[in-house]
């Protein structure tokens, strides 16, 4: 069925997830903030799940109306029809944003919706269903904005940058949408040889590798939806045929061969950690333990990916120290000409101590954190 949704991504990524759904076919785009608004077939929003890299959640909207205070906001969950959306058996779990007038705790806002979808079905059934907050078979999400509440479905029923395979971890690591819209916006095409000088837990490169592969972030995913009363069948057969489809895709470009991922960090803990994540996401990266500012040129020249450390933790002589790499790490990638390199950092000091102009600046929330992505051509 034709209809609307909404994709949500992090702040700053949302031209990058317009341009990943003009590609999936979807139609009437509307960018917002945190996310894009978008219409098309079920399947269109089925194969986002899948195939977003960019995207955290694919939401179904299933209401809108008025919830300036706690009794508009329980009134108007309480009317949908929550007996045709959660099964007999089924457990739920409800996630807010946003506040209203008289709703300024998002945690409170949770409570009334989930008390309103309690209430209704056990008046109805006679049987109250279970809240499972980790794992859920229906996930409501409620966004409060300018006194209306609008409530959707999280089609997967968990965030898509959960792809599984961070397996270890170490400080700081980047939340894997924002690690893709990097890659989208270097304008690496996937040809050349890549390389994450300061890895950490190998976010960037794993993504990277992922996109030169074709392969779809969401390829193992289990939806949500898959077990959704209305829609179940229908969406099972649908995304049976789209695995199918993405994993000839992969398969095709696998056949193509693949440029050399690199990643290395002069922290051990990071190296192990970034091995283990990419075997886990079945992609090859060569990884090593080095300090960035010996970094050796790729050949053909390539693509340099680096999510420098920011330092929001250091005492004073560290902001020194911190300003000192950034010089060095410059000095270093002057080294290198005929590649690219995109370089988020969240430091003020970054650019003027790195010493090179960026051709383009980009900012990209991480989280809470506004980090600035700057691309070079060296
Ligand atoms: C902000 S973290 C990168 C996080 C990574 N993008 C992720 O998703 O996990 C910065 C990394 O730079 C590394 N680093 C700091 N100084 C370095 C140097 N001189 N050479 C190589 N790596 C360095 C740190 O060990 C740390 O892992």
């Amino acid at each position: 069925m034709f209809r609307s949704w909404y994709a949500t991504c992090p702040r700053g990524a949302e031209p990058v997830l317009q341009r990943e759904l003009l590609d999936l076919g979807a139609k009437g785009i509307r960018p917002g903030q945190g996310g894009v608004r978008f219409t098309g077939e079920r399947e269109t929003a089925l194969r986002g799940c899948l195939d977003l890299r960019t995207a955290l959640r694919v939401l179904e909207p299933i209401g809108e109306f008025p919830a300036a205070n706690a009794e508009e906001l329980y009134e108007g969950v309480a009317k949908l029809p929550w007996h045709e959306l959660i099964a007999p058996g089924q457990t739920f779990a409800v996630t807010a944003t946003g506040r209203a007038p008289g709703l300024t705790h998002t945690h409170f806002v949770e409570l009334k919706i989930k008390d309103a979808v309690v209430d209704s079905l056990r008046a109805r059934r006679g049987a109250r269903p279970d809240v499972d907050p980790r794992q859920p078979d229906v996930l409501v999400v409620a966004h409060l904005a300018r006194g209306t509440c609008t409530l959707s479905l999280d089609l997967a029923g968990d965030l898509l940058s959960n792809r599984g395979y961070r397996v270890r971890t170490v400080e700081a690591p980047l939340r894997e949408s924002l690690a893709a819209a990097v890659v989208f916006l270097s304008r690496w095409e996937g040809r050349t040889p890549l390389h994450d000088p300061v890895c950490g837990s190998g976010t960037l490169a794993i993504e990277a590798a992922l996109f030169a592969a074709a392969r779809a972030p969401g390829e193992r995913r289990t939806l949500a939806c898959e077990k959704w009363p209305r829609t179940a069948a229908e969406d099972v057969a649908a995304l049976r045929r789209i695995r199918a489809e993405l994993g000839g895709r992969a398969a095709r470009r696998a056949a193509e061969g693949l440029p050399p991922v690199l990643a290395s960090d002069r922290d051990a803990e990071a190296v192990a950690a970034t091995r283990e994540n990419a075997r886990a996401a079945g992609v090859e990266v060569c990884v090593s333990q080095a300090d960035a500012r010996t970094i050796e040129p790729l050949s053909p020249p390539g693509q340099l990916l680096l999510n420098v450390p920011y330092g929001e933790r250091l005492e004073a002589g560290g902001r020194k120290q911190l300003k000192t790499f950034y010089h060095q790490l410059g000095t270093a990638l002057r080294r290198l000409p005929g590649h690219g390199a995109a370089v988020l950092s969240g430091s003020e000091d970054f650019e003027s101590a790195f010493g090179i102009r960026p051709r383009a600046r980009h900012a990209l929330w991480n989280g809470p954190l506004r980090a600035t992505l700057r691309l070079y051509e060296l």
